[in-house]
């Protein structure tokens, strides 16, 4: 693994900026205070032992973090399994890199939150917050997890292949993507200072 300070201040500013945006309001650092003020110290004790066995599970996590916030919005969508015949954002993301220790991950700190507060918390938060908390147990800065989001209940395949951005987009694709979430040319440089850090297998 490989980091550079400068790009990650920078990704961290704009994901905690992303988070936001995508949640239209009300996202709160204490969103959980009173009805579960443990879900973050709960969250990083999984996410600090699946680290310990599979350190690469950071990076991929991440960028599933990503992932999930271009497809309609951080909305823990890309969380849904299918069913039937009804394939969701899930059966894309499970072809990419390491999709199977992020997705394994925020499902153990997923259970480990509804043990303590049953019903609380959305995926989209633990799914926030455990990218943030593999960031820093890789090495890297810490940011506060604003929280509130709510999960969304459609999940489609068809819509990752316009949304998520691919190798082989050009430039002015890019930057179509990104200008259609609300984020700028600068955000975009910034976001993909993210590649500064993680596996990659290509
Ligand atoms: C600008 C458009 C982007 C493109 C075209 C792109 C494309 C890619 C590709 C092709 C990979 C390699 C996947 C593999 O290992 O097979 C990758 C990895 C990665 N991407 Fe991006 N990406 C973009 C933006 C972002 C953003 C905005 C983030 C997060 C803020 C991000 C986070 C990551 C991370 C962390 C990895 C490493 C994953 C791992 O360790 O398994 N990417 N990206
Ligand atoms: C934010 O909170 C205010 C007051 O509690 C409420 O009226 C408003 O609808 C909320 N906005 C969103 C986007 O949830
Ligand atoms: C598949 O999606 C359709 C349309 O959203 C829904 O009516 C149906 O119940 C879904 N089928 C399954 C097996 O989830
Ligand atoms: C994922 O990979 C499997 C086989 O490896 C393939 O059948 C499937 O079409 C792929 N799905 C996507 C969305 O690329
Ligand atoms: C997913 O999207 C495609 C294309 O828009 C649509 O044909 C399909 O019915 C959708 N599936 C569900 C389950 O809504």
């Amino acid at each position: 693994m490989r980091m550079d300070r400068r790009w990650f201040w920078l990704i961290v500013a704009m994901l905690a900026a992303l988070s936001v945006c995508q949640a239209g309001g009300n996202l709160s650092v204490h969103f959980y205070k009173d009805t579960c003020p443990r879900v973050e110290k709960i969250i990083h004790e999984v996410c600090a032992e699946k680290i310990k066995a599979a350190p690469t599970t950071a990076g991929g996590t991440l960028r599933l973090f990503f992932h999930d916030c271009f497809v309609e919005g951080c909305d823990g969508s890309v969380l849904i399994a299918p069913s039937g015949k009804n394939d969701t954002e899930r059966e894309a993301e499970i072809n990419k890199s390491l999709a199977g220790d992020a997705f394994d991950v925020v499902i153990r700190a997923k259970k480990a939150v509804e043990e303590k507060c049953p019903g609380v918390v959305s995926c989209a938060d633990v799914l926030a917050i455990v990218s943030r908390d593999l960031v820093v147990l890789t090495g890297g800065p810490s940011w506060p997890v604003t929280k509130g989001r709510r999960d969304g209940r459609v999940s489609n395949i068809s819509q990752v292949e316009f949304n998520v951005p691919d190798a082989s987009f050009k430039l002015d694709q890019l930057l179509h993507i990104f200008e259609s979430k609300g984020l700028s040319k600068e955000d975009m440089v910034a976001l993909t200072g993210a590649h500064t850090f993680g596996f990659f297998s290509l």
